[in-house]
């Protein structure tokens, strides 16, 4: 328990061991943590809970901070597990609380759990009184379910967004002000990169309605992570700047090889690349985790991927690499695919036309080499990275 702001209490679970989230999908080098709030007012209300796995540690550490059956109000902004697997224990406590959330998040929570809660549907612009504060919901889909809502604390100047603006990331501190500024920019572009890099549009519209409606924010506490409490905004405009054609000053060229002759091409390129003054990341697909991969893939101005041909077709780690740049629905980028193969040669089309699929704009046909590359082919990878380079350059 953590006071916050006046009678505003983090009653979250840091969960410094978790390596994988969402399933296996996301590596989480840092950990990450389940944060809850409690705000004590004339009305007591809870917002979000933890996962499921702490619901016993989640619920006996919020019976200390507060007697449950006070709880006047639970919110559930989001009803994804990792935030709404403490509830059934909770609820089976203090049966028939109120839960607030969106219709969606009403239908989702249903399915999660098969329970009939005593649901109170809200919308934007509904408000609850506490007393001293006021929640205010906004709707917030897509940010990253259809049932994702935001609630602001009106008089206390705080934000709670779930999952927006979130980081995995567990450290002994609470604040952003306490937090390795670098760790943390590191695990909140992967955090976004990975979760919310599809919803670019909705976010920078959802950005757009939270500075019209003029709410004075000067804490912004998300589900996951840190609680920004120093330069609020800034966070938020680090989200506006990653959800519009985000892209930094270098070449992520991401590929997998069998026997060496497309490595040799990753790095024939790179050459060509870095010959025209642009930087180039070489990353082996299969030697490092898909969430790193894709988060660089997601910063880089440009991408080339790279596979042998096996069984016509894609080594396994590209075929997951390009499944993820589909998922994401990146936009302002260039492309182009290379590879080397034994006989048939079909992985660097493939990777082309999935980049092209992706909308990816790919600047030239893709190159490939039989085996391992002559000199010849070396130099004409050179070459093809520094057109790449250029290409980049003049976007
Ligand atoms: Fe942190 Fe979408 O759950």
């Amino acid at each position: 328990m953590k006071e916050l702001k006046k009678n505003i209490y983090w009653v979250g679970i840091k969960d410094w061991e978790l390596k994988r989230f969402h399933g296996d999908e996301f590596v989480t080098e840092k950990g990450s943590t389940y944060n809850s709030y409690l705000i004590k007012d004339e009305k007591t209300a809870l917002v979000d809970t933890a996962w499921g796995p702490f619901k016993e540690a989640y619920v006996d550490a919020l019976s200390q901070a507060v007697d449950l059956s006070a709880i006047d109000y639970i919110v559930c902004n989001h009803s994804e597990t990792d935030h709404s697997g403490a509830l059934p224990l909770l609820l089976s406590k203090i049966p028939g609380t109120p839960v607030y959330c969106t219709q969606k998040g009403a239908q989702m929570l249903k399915r999660h759990y098969h329970e009939d809660w005593n649901f109170q549907i809200v919308k934007t612009g509904s408000a609850l009184p506490l007393g001293e504060y006021e929640l205010n919901f906004v709707e917030a889909p897509m940010l990253h379910w259809p049932d994702s809502m935001f609630t602001y604390v009106k008089g206390a100047s705080l934000l709670l967004p779930n999952d927006a603006f979130g980081q995995h990331y567990a450290f002994s501190g609470f604040f952003n002000d306490e937090a390795d500024p670098c760790e943390l920019n590191r695990e909140a572009i992967i955090y976004y990169a990975n979760i919310l890099a599809p919803f670019g549009k909705m976010i920078r519209a959802k950005i757009d309605q939270l500075k019209s409606m003029n709410l004075p924010i000067d804490m912004i506490a998300p589900s996951h992570g840190v609680i920004w409490r120093d330069n609020p905004m800034e966070i938020v405009e680090r989200y506006y700047e990653w959800a519009g054609e985000y892209r930094e000053d270098f070449v992520a060229i991401v590929y997998d090889t069998m026997w060496h002759g497309t490595k040799q091409m990753a790095e024939a390129i790179g050459a060509g690349i870095t010959k025209q003054g642009i930087k180039a990341k070489i990353i082996n697909a299969a030697r490092n985790d898909s969430t790193h991969v894709l988060t660089d893939i997601f910063r880089a101005a440009g991408i080339l991927l790279g596979s042998s041909t096996y069984n016509n077709g894609l080594l396994h780690s590209m075929a997951g690499i390009a499944e993820g740049i589909r998922g994401m629905k990146l936009r302002g980028k260039l492309g182009a695919a290379f590879g080397s193969y034994g006989w048939s040669g079909e992985a660097p089309q493939i990777l082309s036309d999935s980049l092209a699929k992706s909308g990816i704009k790919v600047t030239a046909e893709p190159i490939k080499a039989v085996n391992n590359p002559t000199e010849e082919e070396i130099a004409a990878c050179v070459a093809y990275g520094e057109a790449f380079a250029r290409a980049v350059k003049e976007q």
